[in-house]
């Protein structure tokens, strides 16, 4: 593809992500998957630049703003903004690539024309930009992410705004991470153990899995660092009954499977649920290439389910992993910041609480609910914890350092009575989990 079928290609794309509400990522799959002319450095390139408008949204749209030149911000304006301020490109270097040929983007309106040459040169960041601007977060966050990090804020934002690597957890059922390292070196793929998770590797460079005989094998599967940690954090373990309530594509779910594994197999009963039965659908093939197929998959209801209540009091685990507003994992998915709105928090809140009611029913006595989001609010966090044990007297919070100990084993990150994972605590995406025992 040439430079300027590039660039339109990436602001077709932008156009389909600004336009709905669904996951970058997702969105970008489907693109590449209908144009198979896009070889490998194309779509990479594509990408790199998709991502990094995303990642700079904020900045860009007050430099836009702020020039008043009648090119209100959307995906033209943003990507010539981008190309002045970040690659340096001079208004005609701008409009050779938007010049408007066979697959290339239009030509430069006159105001588009004056934005590139009114931005040429100058630094993305401002001193005048307001703290949200500069650090990429929605004005009606600064109240929650400053409390949270009085001191640390800039260098937390900043973390949460850089490309995450790629971690991939070995799956304990086939293999060892000895053999998978050796596996994926066969495959000329260099990666290296995780710092925090003892199943865990990290590529030391991007890199296709999807040929390489450790993933066709089913010995590795992708899933952040932090992801690893709840779900060793579950304490899941052979001959256990185990639910994993809010399954969605079985990330957690597959990585709970292979604690549970005796002799390649999983011994006890592990049973992903989820309202959606599309997600639960999804998880199926990952099972199977992963050895796992005696694990149960459940669709249930929103409320009042029958398999729950018939299944009362009888699990020794039960993870509740669940929707919350994605602010730890804003690294994968820069746009879902822009998002959500405080409507939607509020809705996101009452639906936490009522998983965490019926989640809670299914736990046996002395067994375990084990609380999960990849958000980073406080109230998504230990203020739904708060009102849980407030309500829920039969159950007790569990020092997480001892949890820690029991489960993953080695020196836990500095945490409080519950575990907090960040981009630039941990290096990993951000995760808040609370464990709690049924008395
Ligand atoms: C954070 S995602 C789960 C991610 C998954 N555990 C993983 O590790 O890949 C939350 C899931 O909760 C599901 N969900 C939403 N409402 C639910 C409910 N009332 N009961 C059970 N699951 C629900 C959503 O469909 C979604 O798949």
């Amino acid at each position: 593809m040439t430079p300027g079928a590039r660039m339109e290609a990436a602001i077709e794309l932008l156009v389909l992500i600004w336009a709905g509400n669904r996951p970058a990522g997702r969105l970008a799959d489907e693109y590449f998957g209908n144009r198979r002319y896009a070889g490998a450095g194309d779509r990479r390139a594509i990408l790199d630049r998709v991502y990094a408008i995303l990642r700079h949204r904020a900045r860009l749209d007050w430099w836009i703003e702020r020039t008043g030149l009648g090119a209100g911000p959307g995906p033209r304006a943003r990507v010539i903004a981008e190309l002045a301020l970040e690659d340096k490109s001079s208004a005609e270097e701008t409009a050779k690539l938007f010049s408007g040929a066979t697959h290339c983007p239009g030509p430069l309106t006159a105001a588009e024309k004056e934005l590139a040459g009114a931005l040429h040169g100058r630094p993305l960041d401002h001193a005048e930009m307001p703290r949200p601007v500069m650090l990429e977060y929605p004005d009606w966050m600064e109240r929650s992410l400053s409390a949270l990090w009085p001191q640390r804020l800039p260098e937390e934002m900043s973390a949460l705004n850089q490309r995450a690597p790629v971690d991939l957890r070995v799956n304990m059922l086939k293999t060892t991470p000895e053999a998978a390292l050796k596996s994926l070196a066969g495959d000329y793929l260099e990666a290296e153990p995780t710092p925090l998770s003892p199943i865990g590797l990290r590529l030391t460079a991007r890199a296709r899995l999807a040929g390489t005989a450790a993933y066709r094998k089913g010995w590795i599967e992708v899933q952040d660092e932090g992801s690893q940690l709840i779900s060793l954090l579950c304490g899941a373990r052979p001959g256990m009954d185990v639910v994993d309530f809010c399954a969605g594509g079985g990330g957690k779910a597959l990585a709970l499977a292979a604690s549970m594994g005796a002799d390649g197999k999983i011994d006890g009963t592990l049973t992903a649920c989820d309202i959606s039965g599309h997600r639960l659908e999804r998880m199926v093939p990952r099972l199977r290439r992963a050895g796992a197929e005696q694990v149960r998959t459940r669709v249930v209801a929103a409320r009042n389910d029958e398999w729950v209540a018939a299944n009362a009091g009888q699990s020794d685990r039960v993870l509740a992993d669940v929707p919350c507003t994605g602010t730890g994992a804003w690294r994968r998915d820069p746009n879902a910041k822009w998002r959500f709105t405080p409507d939607d928090l509020d809705d996101m809140l009452a639906l936490q609480q009522r998983i965490l009611g019926l989640a809670r029913t299914l736990v046996k006595p002395g067994g375990r609910l084990i609380y999960t989001t990849c958000s980073l609010l406080q109230e998504e966090n230990e203020r739904q914890l708060a009102w849980f044990l407030e309500n829920h007297e039969d159950f007790q919070a569990l020092p997480i350092d001892g949890v820690w100990a029991e489960t993953v084993g080695g020196p836990p990150p500095p945490a409080g009575p519950c575990l907090r994972l960040s981009p630039a605590s941990t290096g990993t995406d951000g995760f808040f989990c609370a464990v709690m025992e049924r008395r």
